[in-house]
């Protein structure tokens, strides 16, 4: 199952088949059609407001591509390509795959653009300066059709008002969730939070 594209969806979604193709190897099944929802809505964020398309739908079809890895696995590829964690980003599991991922897609993809590689490594915890694509990247996790969490109806209004109130709304959102859950708040989202909340 994957969901329906328009317009140069259609086209990108052809282009980078062999991108989809070790997805659909990688993934679970609900996890491959969010990687391509999320391509989907980034190309849509991307049009809507003066990005690169093409680079936000293949930053948002690969920003999941080592999410179902296992932990053993994700510490494997840190060790393979010399990435060594602080000591927040050790107890920070959730955070693992964007880091892998980031390395996956330099070093296994060979797909050589800094400015996808980062948007996937910031796509989990956000951080202060963010570029157009990232801030693309990271609402579209937020706001892509597969999504459904309370309070997904109120993102889908805000970032389609502006990026910048949007970016606000969903930082709020998370740093009021971990808190709630007790969980820590990763210095890279306490520093957006800090530059765009204020
Ligand atoms: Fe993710
Ligand atoms: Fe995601």
């Amino acid at each position: 199952m994957e969901p329906i594209f328009i317009g140069k969806g259609i086209e990108y979604r052809k282009e980078f088949e062999n991108y989809v193709q070790i997805l659909k190897e990688r993934l679970t099944e609900k996890r491959f059609y969010h990687s391509l929802a999320v391509a989907k809505e980034a190309l849509r964020l991307a049009e809507k407001y003066g990005c690169d398309a093409k680079k936000a739908f293949l930053a948002g079809l690969l920003h999941d591509i080592c999410k179902d890895d296992d932990p053993n696995l994700q510490l494997q590829l840190f060790g393979e390509f010399g990435i060594i964690l602080d000591t927040v980003e050790k107890k920070a599991r959730k955070l693992w795959h964007a880091i892998a991922g980031a390395a996956y897609i330099k070093e296994k993809l060979l797909l050589n653009d800094e400015e996808i590689i980062s948007a996937v490594r910031y796509h989990t915890t956000a951080r202060k300066g963010m570029s157009l694509l990232e801030k693309i990247l990271y609402l579209a996790d937020f706001t892509s059709e597969d999504r459904d969490y309370d309070g997904v109806d109120d993102m889908r209004r805000a970032v389609d008002v502006s990026l910048e109130h949007a970016m606000r709304e969903a930082l709020i959102f998370t740093v009021v969730d971990l808190t709630e859950k007790g969980m820590p708040v990763h210095s890279d989202t306490m520093e957006a939070y800090r530059e765009i909340v204020k």
